[in-house]
């Protein structure tokens, strides 16, 4: 489909976190604070939990459902608006599953194996024995995505190849059957975090799933352990240079540069203006600073809304209900495009 086509599409944003852990500062600054900035922009937004996606890897049922509740807990305490956004999650909305099947039908079997996330996820074990659902994960993804027509989708640079595949997905289906029914969605990675790195190795993204804990910056870590994970973290023993390219080589430094100014909200070369000179002696103190004043106030507001999930489950349950409304009439269009039989009363 051309630009032009695509045109005729509304602008409305979809994206989405698994709950398959506590949320990490890496998921903040590549992806939970533009979803608050697209929110309020104005744009239409829509923002899912996607515990479906969480289960193609073992989840203990309890903590998938108390990880989920704390997932939309951060994003609440971020800054999502439930009644300007739409938050639900994936399962409350059966739909998803049901277009995933139809994009099951339209994608290939090569396509998947050649995910770099499924050969991670899959590096150093028998891939034979990993769940049916991992390697299916990207249709399912672009299922998330096409259902609502979504036109922008904000991630972390991690998810770029399975924005492809959406759009690949979605021009072999509107080319199979002839129609422009799904748009060609945009990714949008944009800002100076789109890569958090480990704070113990600078090759290393951040996750959730990193056996360290010292690796990372939970969103509900309190203000000194972000403060003392900040001290602690890998550095060199040179002082900041005055321009990004002389960091090239030391992606510990530039890992910090880059998170003091998404931050901040600030260009990494303002950033290292201001330091340029200054040893981490300095700059770690700053930075810890900085990032205790943005995120401990989340983390505490997170606690308060999951003193009482009884009113989370309310949320979502709603969210799911005005997601469900948009998800709907495009479900029964695609499946009276494929050609099924639609006959039912209800
Ligand atoms: P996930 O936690 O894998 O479900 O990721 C949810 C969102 O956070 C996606 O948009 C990711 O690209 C983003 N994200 C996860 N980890 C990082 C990271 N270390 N740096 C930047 N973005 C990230
Ligand atoms: N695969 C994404 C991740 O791990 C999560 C996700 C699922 C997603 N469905 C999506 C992101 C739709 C954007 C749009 O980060």
């Amino acid at each position: 489909m051309t630009d032009a086509a695509n045109a005729s599409f509304k602008p409305r944003i979809f994206s989405g976190i698994q709950p398959s852990g506590g949320l990490t500062l890496g998921n903040y600054l590549g992806a939970l604070k533009r979803f608050v900035e697209k929110q309020d922009e104005g744009i239409e937004t829509i923002y899912c939990l996607v515990d479906l996606h969480a289960i193609t890897v073992w989840q203990d049922p309890e903590r998938l459902r108390a990880q989920t509740r704390e997932a939309a807990a951060a994003f609440i305490a971020a800054g999502i608006d439930p009644t300007r956004s739409i938050l639900f999650n994936q399962s409350q909305v059966s739909a998803h599953a049901e277009l995933a099947w139809i994009l099951n039908c339209v994608a290939r079997i090569g396509w998947m194996y050649r995910m770099t996330q499924f050969k991670d996820k899959t590096a150093g074990k028998n891939a034979e024995n990993s769940s049916l659902g991992l390697l299916a994960y990207p249709s399912l993804m672009a299922a998330d995505i096409l259902l609502y027509h979504a036109t922008m989708v904000p991630v972390g640079e991690d998810q770029k190849q399975h924005l492809e595949l959406t759009r690949d997905i979605a021009a072999k289906f509107n080319h199979d059957y002839k129609v422009d029914f799904f748009p060609i969605t945009e990714p949008l990675i944009e800002g100076a975090a789109t890569r958090v790195m480990s704070l113990r190795d600078g090759t290393k993204k951040m996750s959730k799933s990193d056996p360290s804990d010292a690796s990372r910056i939970n969103l509900t870590d309190d203000a000194d352990a972000i403060a003392q994970k900040i001290r602690k973290a890998r550095t060199d023993a040179e002082p900041l240079p005055e321009t990004l390219a002389e960091l090239k080589d030391r992606p510990e430094a530039r890992n910090l540069v880059n998170i003091y100014a998404a931050l901040a909200g600030e260009a990494p070369e303002a950033v290292l203006e201001r330091f340029a000179g200054h040893g981490f002696g300095a700059f770690k103190p700053a930075l810890a600073e900085l990032a205790v004043a943005t995120l401990a106030p989340i983390s505490g507001e997170m606690k308060r809304l999951m003193a009482d999930p009884a009113e989370i489950d309310r949320t979502l349950g709603e969210g799911a209900e005005r997601a469900d409304a948009i998800a709907q009439p495009i479900l029964a269009q695609t499946l009276d495009i494929v050609g099924m039989i639609r006959s039912r009363a209800d």
